[in-house]
């Protein structure tokens, strides 16, 4: 991976319905909370090596397509330990607000023994697929990684689109498949058996075995812009980093 600028830009395409990809997770929500509790206290290190350290980079791409002010307010969906959750807090300042949301308890401590220091940042536990904010609180809401692990991807649209203001976007980071399919083929490949291996370095082999299971069957680009249109997002868009191996989808809310 040593190329983050854009492969390729999509803003259109066919609602591919006929394809074979997965809606949502077929892991029952209980399983994937307690794998990431398990993984929590090594998350960000492994994160970084899976990466080759790109990780920050396409967060702060992700960032930047959330366009944010300074006061504004930014939702963290499926925030994880916060890191991306931190950047958005870097761009609303200490007169705005962001907000981070997770089901994995261990993953909201390690987030709050970084970020938990700025008045201006919160941490809450809460379900992706029923936020507990009312309709059009944030100017933003991003899920990094995330996406991946829902049971469903459009609720899981819908509900960003949904407390997102008029005007205020909504964005998602995650990984993805290369193109051309040769170039996909080996990436999967490659990543189901480096993943546990990696997993295993720091003992946590079952943990990352879950990882491209997860990727497995997971749409591509075109049909996850085409789900957050169905969501009611305008002017969407994506484009992949990475060489292909992550894409960043940006959507308007209505
Ligand atoms: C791969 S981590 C990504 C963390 C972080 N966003 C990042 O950029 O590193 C996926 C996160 O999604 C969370 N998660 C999975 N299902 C969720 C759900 N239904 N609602 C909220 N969080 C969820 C997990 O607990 C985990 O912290």
């Amino acid at each position: 991976m040593t190329d983050t600028q854009p492969q390729a830009q999509g803003s259109g395409g066919a609602d591919p319905a006929t394809s074979a990809s997965r809606k949502g997770n077929d892991v029952p929500e209980p399983r994937v909370t307690t794998m990431f509790d398990s993984i929590a206290p090594v998350y960000d290190r492994m994160n970084t090596l899976m990466t080759a350290g790109f990780d920050g980079r396409w967060r702060r791409a992700a960032v930047r397509a959330a366009r944010l002010s300074p006061g504004g307010t930014a939702l963290d969906v499926a925030c994880g330990t916060g890191k991306l959750t931190g950047a958005l807090a870097r761009a609303v300042g200490s007169d705005g607000l962001a907000v981070g949301v997770d089901l994995s308890q261990a993953m909201l401590d390690e987030a709050r023994r970084v970020f938990g220091e700025l008045p201006w940042v919160e941490f809450r536990l809460g379900n992706a697929l029923d936020l507990p904010f009312a309709d059009g609180s944030f100017d933003a809401a991003t899920i990094a990684f995330g996406m991946r692990n829902l049971a469903s991807f459009e609720a899981g649209f819908r509900e960003m689109a949904r407390v997102v203001r008029s005007g205020g976007r909504v964005v998602c980071l995650e990984l993805s498949v290369p193109r051309p399919r040769f170039m996909g083929r080996v990436y999967t490949a490659v990543f189901r058996v480096t993943a546990p291996v990696m997993g295993a370095t720091l003992r946590r082999r079952a943990a990352y075995s879950y990882l491209p299971h997860s990727l497995d069957g997971f749409p591509p680009a075109e049909e996850i812009a085409a789900t957050m249109r169905r969501v009611g997002l305008k002017d969407v868009s994506f484009k992949r980093l990475g060489l292909g191996v992550v894409a960043l989808h940006v959507g308007t809310a209505a």
